[in-house]
């Protein structure tokens, strides 16, 4: 049974979907949880959980503010003294095709999501430190992982927020900091426009929420990016093929199309440890031996 009493989550954009159901799990398992999001959905969510007997307390505010970020964090460890979750959940649409897409809605939706989870995880990342313990976060998409059309400016912050997991995973290790990524389905405002009504009745956030249970507890992985939606679970990888080593200095692009198929090969596939692994993969295969200088 996984138990959070004693500890302290953060969940942004916790008013409504998914944030609220995690919450409110996580309230129901005895952690004290912030809820944070823009408009009156936080208090609404910190009466639910007080009503059924849990502690919470709402931030209203912008997780791109930094400012109010640090105010939430400085004003939970005053009250609580420690911050051992924070699921980066908020999130906004701007869908439109690529071609009708302006900068702006570009830069909103990488604002929110990227700079927003970065944000909340850096206010943190250094009492987490502190204490030796931290449980973090990341909400990406299928939509980052795999593409969707209409979705250029999300995708591309959704697949960001993997790489700032796969970094911080590596360099919180040492501080007891597990950091992972969940992609969910859920049936939630977000969705209401993209999936028929037959299917969002299939999808309840309450579906996706012990996923991120299982994230934030003191089992947690580390660098798992788990999909989740009408109570199925997958586990999704960046991998690197075998590949193939082409003679000559440099290589040739002809010869490159050529063994295409080889390239590809998904026989042998790896899922690299940290980015090196990719330079060490290769001067094996030209016949080096990997070091790394520092
Ligand atoms: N619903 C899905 O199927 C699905 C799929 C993939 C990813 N996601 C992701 O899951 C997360 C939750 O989505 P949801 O479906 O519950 O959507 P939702 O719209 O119901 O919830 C998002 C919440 O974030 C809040 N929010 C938006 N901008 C904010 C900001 N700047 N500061 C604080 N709060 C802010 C909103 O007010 C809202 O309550 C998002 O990151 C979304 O991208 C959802």
């Amino acid at each position: 049974m996984i138990d959070l009493t004693g500890r302290v989550a953060i969940v942004t954009g916790s008013g409504g979907g998914l944030g609220r159901s995690h919450a409110l799990l996580f309230a129901r398992r005895g952690a004290r949880v912030v809820v944070n999001d823009l408009g009156a959905g936080a208090e609404a969510v910190v009466r639910e959980i007080s009503d059924a007997g849990g502690v919470a307390r709402s931030a209203r505010g912008s997780i791109t503010d930094a400012t109010f970020v640090q105010h939430m964090v400085d004003t939970t460890l005053e009250a609580w003294g420690r911050v051992d979750i924070l699921v980066n959940n908020a999130g906004i649409l701007r869908d439109k095709s690529f071609a009708k897409m302006s900068l702006e809605d570009f830069r909103l939706v990488i604002d929110v999501h990227l700079m927003g989870a970065a944000i909340c995880t850096k206010a943190v990342w250094e009492p987490m430190r502190a204490q030796g313990y931290g449980r973090i976060v990341m909400t990406t998409s299928s939509s980052g992982l795999y593409g969707n059309f209409g979705q250029a400016n999300y995708a591309a912050a959704k697949m960001g927020l993997v790489g700032l997991m796969q970094t911080l995973a590596l360099e919180g290790a040492k501080y007891g900091i597990r950091v992972n990524c969940i992609a969910p389905t859920a049936a939630t405002q977000m969705m209401q426009d993209i999936l028929p009504d037959a299917q969002l009745a299939m999808l309840q956030p309450e579906q996706v929420s012990p996923a991120v249970l299982a994230l934030v507890s003191e089992h947690a992985p580390t660098r798992a990016i788990i999909c989740a939606g009408a109570g199925a679970f997958e586990l999704a990888h960046i991998t690197l093929t075998q590949g193939i080593h082409l003679p000559g200095q440099p290589p040739s692009a002809e010869n490159l199309l050529a063994q295409w198929g080889e390239l590809a090969d998904r026989q042998g596939e790896l899922v690299p440890d940290q980015g090196f692994d990719q330079s060490r993969h290769e001067l094996t295969k030209a016949g080096l031996v990997f070091t790394q200088q520092k």
